[in-house]
């Protein structure tokens, strides 16, 4: 097979997912385009060690009292000299500084990761998750139009299923009935996304992650939260009676799924299409905390809350069509990611 090297921008490549994505892109020989604002979501100085994993480096210094500005400061400066990446700190929403981007760097394929991620979140601030991820995914959809970049790959996500009734969730399911602002966001990007497929012959890719985990996780998300939170020996959340089910699903898999979408949709043209990727293996909340109890040697202690308006009860992924059409195969089992996960937060912390 030929290995085409590209020119590839990836939105919130600082982010967990783009952090594993980037580092993989550049493993491949691509060069990668890195827009990211560090947005105050959680903690910029772990989007700063995101950034360094991607390239492999631990090397630039910062002193303990660097405010967020200086670090930054030093993280741009500190990797002008690394090969094959460059990083714009910048919002997607600011079409004036993303057009300069555009201008100057010959982009060939988009992979947008950006967004104000979180469904809990969102139900209180849904106009920020509007303007985030609807409008800046409309304006990168623009600059994709004006400057003939053909090749887009869209995050969305498994919360555009909402509370549906048929196991596991299928591309071809009805996504009319979500239970909040994130998922209508996600599913407002599909669609904003299949017209540029349709007006402008932009080949698309829409992937629908399912609860992402693994080393570098969110912190906002549960196995990473309640993982502080057992080892400093507090109560962690715990919502419902446990019985409601996540698709959990391997970084290292879900990046695997990025880059032979990547290969896919770079070599057809035509292409639209909306592919689930998740392990299509259904881990209740209850069984979720067990394992992380004996991966940590910690028993948890819980604090018992009825389940927020806005989650979804149970998710699980029908992958066959990402089988198929991309030839996804996720390897990783729970317990084998769990305790990657649990090795990688030992040593960070
Ligand atoms: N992690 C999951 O389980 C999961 C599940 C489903 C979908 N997703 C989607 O995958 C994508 C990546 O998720 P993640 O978990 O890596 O989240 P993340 O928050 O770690 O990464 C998102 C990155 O985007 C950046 N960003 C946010 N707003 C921006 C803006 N206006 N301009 C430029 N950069 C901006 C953030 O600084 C961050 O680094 C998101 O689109 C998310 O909705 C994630």
């Amino acid at each position: 097979m030929i290995c085409v090297k590209l020119n590839i921008l990836v939105t919130g490549g600082s982010g967990f997912i783009g952090s594993h994505l980037c580092k993989a892109l550049l493993e491949k020989g691509h060069y990668v385009i890195n827009i990211d604002n560090f947005d105050d979501f959680y903690n910029y100085q772990i989007k700063i060690k995101n950034t360094l994993y991607s390239l492999s480096s631990e090397e630039i210094l910062f002193d303990k009292e660097d405010d967020k500005s200086s670090a930054l400061k030093k993280l741009s400066s500190g990797i002008e000299g690394f090969k094959n990446y460059s990083l714009y700190i910048c919002d997607i929403c600011d079409s004036k500084a993303v057009e300069k981007i555009f201008k100057v760097r010959s982009i060939e394929v988009i992979i947008h990761l950006a967004a104000l991620a979180g469904v809990r979140p969102s139900i209180d601030r849904p106009l920020e998750y509007e303007k985030v991820n609807v409008r800046g995914t409309t304006k990168l959809l623009e600059f994709s139009k004006k400057y003939g970049i053909k090749k887009f790959i869209c995050a969305s996500s498994s919360s555009v299923y909402g509370n549906n009734k048929k196991f596991p969730f299928s591309e071809d399911d009805s996504v009319d009935q979500t239970v909040s602002p994130y998922a209508a966001t996600k599913k407002s990007c599909e669609l904003i996304a299949h017209v540029y497929h349709h007006l402008y012959a932009i080949d698309m890719i829409i992937l629908r992650f399912f609860t992402v985990y693994g080393p570098g996780q969110r912190p906002d998300l549960a196995i990473h939260k309640f993982t502080i939170l057992m080892s400093f020996g507090e109560k962690i959340p715990f919502f419902g009676n446990g019985s409601t089910s996540r698709d959990y699903t391997y970084i290292d898999d879900i990046t695997e799924g990025i880059l032979n979408s990547l290969d896919y949709v770079t070599q057809r043209t035509g292409v639209y299409e909306i592919l689930n990727l998740g392990n299509h293996q259904n881990v209740s909340l209850k069984e979720m905390v067990k394992t992380l109890e004996s991966a940590l040697s910690i028993k948890a202690n819980l604090q018992l809350f009825p389940l927020p308006a806005g989650d979804v009860e149970k998710t699980c992924a029908d992958i066959s069509k990402a089988k198929k059409m991309i030839k996804y195969f996720p390897k990783t089992g729970f317990r084998e990611g769990i305790d990657n996960f649990v090795e990688w937060f030992k040593k960070r912390s």
